[in-house]
């Protein structure tokens, strides 16, 4: 090939050359050809890429069709129940209901129902009718002053970092409207946050953004400050996330802008790591304490923790050192490793942590086991975006529901896949000023509020069809799939 090129090149270059002697009109040929020949001769002696030295100016179609090809899939490739993580049909659904179109699908299901990965919900021959008003779910009552009545649908922990400002106003706003909370990530309280007076739940992170000394260790005085606002009705230390489980966390230089700086407590400009674990506790006892201890600082606001599971011993062991001790949290959020993340490294988010049905179930009975259960409230995170999803959920032992991808689709999101690059093109999941300029808080806002109002509509007909109108009533004997069939035995015995 590379002679082939060379050959072939260095003809057509003295052939236009000769050309454009006898005439000054071929130049036009010549100067494209002479460019093209000197991108092959680079392409030749560079050392980076073998391809290109081997099939010089061929070679860069590959990068070409490289570069495009997630555009090519989804727009031409795609069926509508394919797609990953989000497949185009659940991705529509949340477009539709966030922008109040009719939500209904034509014709009968494209799932393939003898599957054996199918999921389905058992309908009872005498449904009820529907609540009118989602009942809210208290959240630390008995131990705090401050005791919260969330909503059954709200919004994951996203950082503002990971997501734009504009992005984080609109989810501000929307969830002011709609009456739900708002998780900060931990990317700290910032004036983004606060813009539309919503629910804010702040997430506290190994880096302890926004409570944090020089050192990076936790600073009670920058603590009291943030927690006593009065928008903040919730604490939530981040132990770990379902995407990148017992991985710390990287803020670039470049991303480390004077604003994120001063909001996280952190230099401008530099690298800022997140150790994997954190350095204010140590052990069970050590978590409980420090949830104790956060609680009387935030002036007795609700205090839980987030993790996704991974060692079954580990999890026992905090639900003793909670009956030995006595100090409990709110709240456990159970974030499943089929969860989103804006960036994290491909073997974390594909092969660590349990996913969330079988965690909600392991955590859910464990606390049963040594009666905690009724003491403390459960949230479920991890790809909860239909009502079919959320209803499992709470039949696993869910009270609350958590939702991130959902709502970044909700704020306009194509599922470009970018989150990592900062060239999202929707503007939510990136810090470029040209591309967030194109996200408008007064349009998303309502749709962040009509997504949650619709899901949570249809997450309540869902319930009543099967037979109960209350979504605590709700427990795995609704389920239906492949295995709950295989027990009906052979239809024509003998
Ligand atoms: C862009 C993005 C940023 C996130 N940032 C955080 C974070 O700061 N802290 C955290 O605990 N989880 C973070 N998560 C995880 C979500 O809060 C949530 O647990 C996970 O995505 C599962 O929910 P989903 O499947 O509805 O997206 C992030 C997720 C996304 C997509």
């Amino acid at each position: 090939m590379r002679r082939l090129f060379l050959a072939v090149g260095a003809t057509l270059v003295v052939a236009a050359a000769l050309l454009t002697w006898w005439h000054l009109a071929f130049a036009w040929l010549l100067v494209p050809l002479v460019v093209l020949f000197g991108v092959g001769l680079r392409d030749m002696l560079q050392r980076e890429h073998s391809i290109l030295r081997n099939f010089p100016l061929a070679g860069h179609l590959r990068f070409l069709f490289e570069a495009i090809s997630p555009e090519i899939q989804q727009y031409f490739i795609e069926r509508h129940t394919d797609g990953v993580p989000i497949s185009r049909n659940h991705r529509a659904l949340v477009y539709q209901r966030a922008k109040d179109l009719d939500p209904t699908h034509p014709f009968g299901t494209e799932l393939d129902l003898y599957d054996k990965g199918y999921e389905g919900l058992r309908h009872s021959m005498y449904p009820v009718q529907a609540l009118e008003q989602e009942p809210r779910v208290t959240i630390g009552a008995g131990r705090c002053t401050q005791p919260y009545e969330a909503s059954m649908l709200n919004i994951s922990a996203m950082s503002y970092g990971a997501l734009s400002g504009r992005a984080i106003e609109a989810l501000s706003h929307g969830a002011r409207a709609g009456g739900f909370y708002l998780n900060t990530g931990e990317g700290s309280l910032t004036e983004h946050h606060l813009v539309g007076e919503c629910d804010v739940v702040w997430q506290i992170g190994t880096g302890y953004f926004g409570c944090r000394d020089d050192q990076g260790r936790f600073d009670r005085d920058a603590f009291v400050e943030r927690a006593r606002r009065p928008e903040v009705k919730m604490i939530e230390i981040k132990l770990s996330q379902g995407a990148k489980p017992g991985h710390g966390g990287v803020l670039p230089a470049i991303k480390n802008t004077e604003e994120i700086a001063r909001v996280r407590l952190v230099e401008p400009h530099r690298t800022v790591l997140s150790p994997p674990g954190h350095s204010a506790f140590q052990g069970p006892r050590g978590l409980l304490e420090f949830v104790a201890s956060l609680r009387e600082l935030s002036g007795g606001k609700p205090v839980g923790f987030k993790l996704c599971i991974g060692r079954e011993d580990e999890f026992r062991a905090l639900c003793e050192a909670m009956v030995e001790t006595d100090l409990l949290p709110d709240f456990i959020t159970v974030d499943g490793a089929e969860g989103g993340t804006g960036a994290a490294p491909l073997e974390f988010t594909d092969s660590v942590g349990m996913p969330m049905r079988p965690a909600l179930q392991l955590v859910h009975r464990t606390l049963q086991e040594f009666d905690l259960r009724e003491r403390l409230v459960l949230i479920a995170s991890g790809k909860l975006l239909t009502a079919a999803s959320l209803v499992r959920a709470l039949a696993l032992g869910a009270d609350v529901c958590n939702s991130a991808r959902a709502f970044m689709l909700s704020l306009g999101c194509i599922q470009a896949l970018r989150c990592d690059k900062n060239t999202c093109p929707t503007g939510v999941a990136t810090q470029d000023p040209e591309l967030v300029k194109g996200l408008s808080v007064a349009d998303k806002r309502l749709r962040v509020e009509r997504f949650h109002r619709n899901t949570v509509r249809a997450t309540l007909d869902l319930i009543a069809a099967c037979g109960v109108s209350d979504p605590a009533q709700v427990t795995t004997d609704i389920f239906l799939d492949a295995e709950s069939w295989a027990d009906l035995g052979n239809p024509r015995p003998g």
